[in-house]
């Protein structure tokens, strides 16, 4: 009989459902949440709400998507946490009252194990492309910076993280402190490839060992375009692609620092990144020319892989499925790394 596991994620402003039959991905469907663009940031409160509106849709169109009845289903794979809570719960209750109604178990994920896991998302028709255990993922989203060492789809080890902002956070304050919106990756990413990299310096951190820090670049940039606005307030908008491109620089300077270090330190060579900034067109050009000099085997996700999506989270799940893991229906979100 196949296996059918049902992904569900809600941590924070996309909901999403995916089925896999068999570790085969028949379906993956997103509602984005439109709603906190004029906020400049995500909503907690609002973010929940709609969470709760789009939750039964994306599940009927995801089993729908995939061709098969709630019946079919061997178990429900669900994000509980890092994240908001509000948002968690909705998915968190969502996968609680499906696995009480159909009779089926239900496997807890890590939120970050998904993103780890994302090479392994296999596809009908598309040849897999797997890092090999031990490899290094570099974790990077708009919540987390880190440097993570995977032995195993359940064994991994944080060797390296923010110390402060995560680096999405900086490509979003950058982004407006620029007036260019949110969400920033995206917009700096598509500004930077027409602008000089090199043409602006900003402070790097010196920070110990293979952890991160992105608050002092921030502050970097904000204060030079304090003083250059009261040279000419017109200097943004001259210079705004030079601005990101040398901005973007900067951060991947400092990811690929720590990542080549680690690397060193632990004597693997094979790579991924994940996480909504691993679809930086410049972070992903540099991991490959990287690798290529220093011989690594560099894996990088689809780029529909990589922002939330919760093919990761059924792929994450189906893993801890068939390692035996099962979660009590008395479980609860958390939203902190540190809870889990
Ligand atoms: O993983 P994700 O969808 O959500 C979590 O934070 O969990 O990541 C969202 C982050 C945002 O900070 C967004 O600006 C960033 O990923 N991002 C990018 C790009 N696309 C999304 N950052 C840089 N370049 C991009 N192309």
């Amino acid at each position: 009989m196949a296996e059918y596991i049902l992904g569900i994620e809600s941590s924070c402003d996309d909901t999403s459902a995916a089925v896999l039959r068999d570790g085969v991905l028949l379906s993956n469907v997103i509602a984005s949440q439109q709603v906190h663009k004029d906020y400049g940031g995500v909503v907690p409160e609002l973010a929940s709400r709609a969470h709760e509106l789009n939750i039964v849709p994306v599940v009927s169109e995801a089993l729908a998507k995939a061709g098969i009845k709630p019946a079919e289903l061997t178990a429900i794979a669900f994000t509980r946490g890092p994240g908001l809570l509000g948002s968690l719960l909705v998915g968190t209750s969502f996968a609680k009252s499906l696995s009480l109604s159909l009779d089926i178990p239900m496997v807890m994920v890590n939120h970050l194990q998904g993103h780890l896991l994302a090479n392994f998302i296999r596809q009908e028709g598309v040849e897999p492309r797997e890092p090999a255990f031990p490899y290094l993922c570099l974790l990077v989203s708009g919540g987390n910076s880190q440097i993570v060492r995977v032995d195993s789809p359940v064994d991994y080890t944080i060797l390296g993280q923010t110390i402060d902002d995560a680096v999405g956070e900086a490509f979003d304050k950058c982004s407006k402190m620029l007036g260019l919106g949110y969400p920033g990756g995206p917009v700096i990413d598509r500004l930077a490839k027409l602008g000089d990299p090199e043409r602006f310096k900003f402070a790097k951190p010196q920070i110990p060992g293979l952890d991160y820090s992105f608050s002092g670049v921030k502050t970097s940039l904000l204060y030079f375009v304090r003083d250059r606005l009261a040279e000419d307030p017109d200097f943004l908008e001259k210079n705004k692609e030079d601005l990101c491109a040398s901005f973007q620089k900067t951060l991947i300077d400092i990811l690929m620092t720590k990542l080549i270090r680690a690397a060193k330190q632990t004597g693997i060579r094979e790579i991924t990144i994940g996480g909504g900034v691993s679809a930086n067109s410049g972070l992903r050009e540099r991991l490959v020319q990287e690798g290529k000099k220093r011989r690594w085997n560099t894996y990088l996700p689809e780029f529909k892989f990589t922002t939330d999506n919760a093919a990761m989270i059924a792929v994450a799940g189906a893993f801890q499925y068939r390692a035996g893991v099962r979660t009590p229906l008395d479980v609860a979100p958390v939203s902190r790394m540190a809870d889990f």
